[in-house]
C-alpha cells in the first residue's frame, strides 16, 4: 500500500466530472487500499479518487470513532437513490481545503447504489455522519465541494486564500 499525495484546491481535477468504473479488478482494489492508506495517514474520515489525481468514481470513508476498531468503506460508481426530508447541518473539512470548514445542510438519511471491492452491487440506507461523509464525497466525483454550499463571499475568500498558497507552493 502507500501513502499517495493529495490534490489541494484550486487543481482542476476537482472540478471534472469523474468517469464510471467499468470492471472491477486488482488495480482498482489496490487503487481503494492507497486511498484508504492516504485518507487515514491525512488523517481524513473519506476520500475521493479525484483527490488523489484520478478522475475516476471511487471514494473511500471511515467514520467510527475508534482507530483501533477502523471501519473502511469503500465504493465504486456510487448513486444516491434516496434522500430522506429531514436534514442536518455540520461544519465540514476536506482535504483538498486544509485549514477551512464551513457548516453545510444536507439530507440526514440516504439510500446508495455502488459496486463493492469485489464488483457486486450494493444497496444500503445511511444516517448519522457516515450519510454525510458519503454525500461529500459523492460531490467530488461530480467536482463538487463544500465551499459550493457556503455564502458566495466565504467561498471566494477560501478559493482566494488556497489559489495564493498554490502559488506561493511553486515559487
Ligand atoms: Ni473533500
Amino acid at each position: 500500500m502507500a501513502v499517495l499525495p493529495i490534490v489541494l484546491l484550486p487543481d482542476p481535477i476537482l472540478r471534472k466530472r469523474a468517469e464510471p468504473v467499468e470492471r472491477v479488478d486488482d488495480t482498482i482494489r489496490q487503487l481503494m487500499d492507497d486511498m484508504l492508506e492516504t485518507m487515514y495517514d491525512a488523517p481524513g474520515i473519506g476520500l475521493a479518487a479525484p483527490q488523489i489525481g484520478i478522475s475516476k468514481r471511487i471514494i473511500v470513508m471511515d467514520c467510527s470513532d475508534d482507530e483501533v476498531e477502523a471501519e473502511p468503506i469503500g465504493m465504486i460508481n456510487p448513486e444516491i437513490l434516496t434522500s430522506g426530508d429531514d436534514t442536518c447541518t455540520i461544519e465540514e473539512g476536506c482535504l483538498s481545503i486544509p485549514g477551512h470548514r464551513g457548516d453545510v445542510t444536507r439530507p440526514a438519511s440516504i439510500e446508495v447504489r455502488y459496486l463493492d471491492r469485489d464488483g457486486a452491487v450494493q444497496e444500503r440506507a445511511f444516517d448519522g455522519l457516515l450519510a454525510i461523509c458519503i454525500q461529500h464525497e459523492i460531490d467530488h466525483l461530480n467536482g463538487v465541494l463544500f465551499i459550493d454550499y457556503l455564502s458566495r463571499l466565504k467561498r471566494d475568500m477560501i478559493t482566494r486564500k488556497m489559489t495564493k498558497e498554490f502559488r506561493m507552493d511553486r515559487g
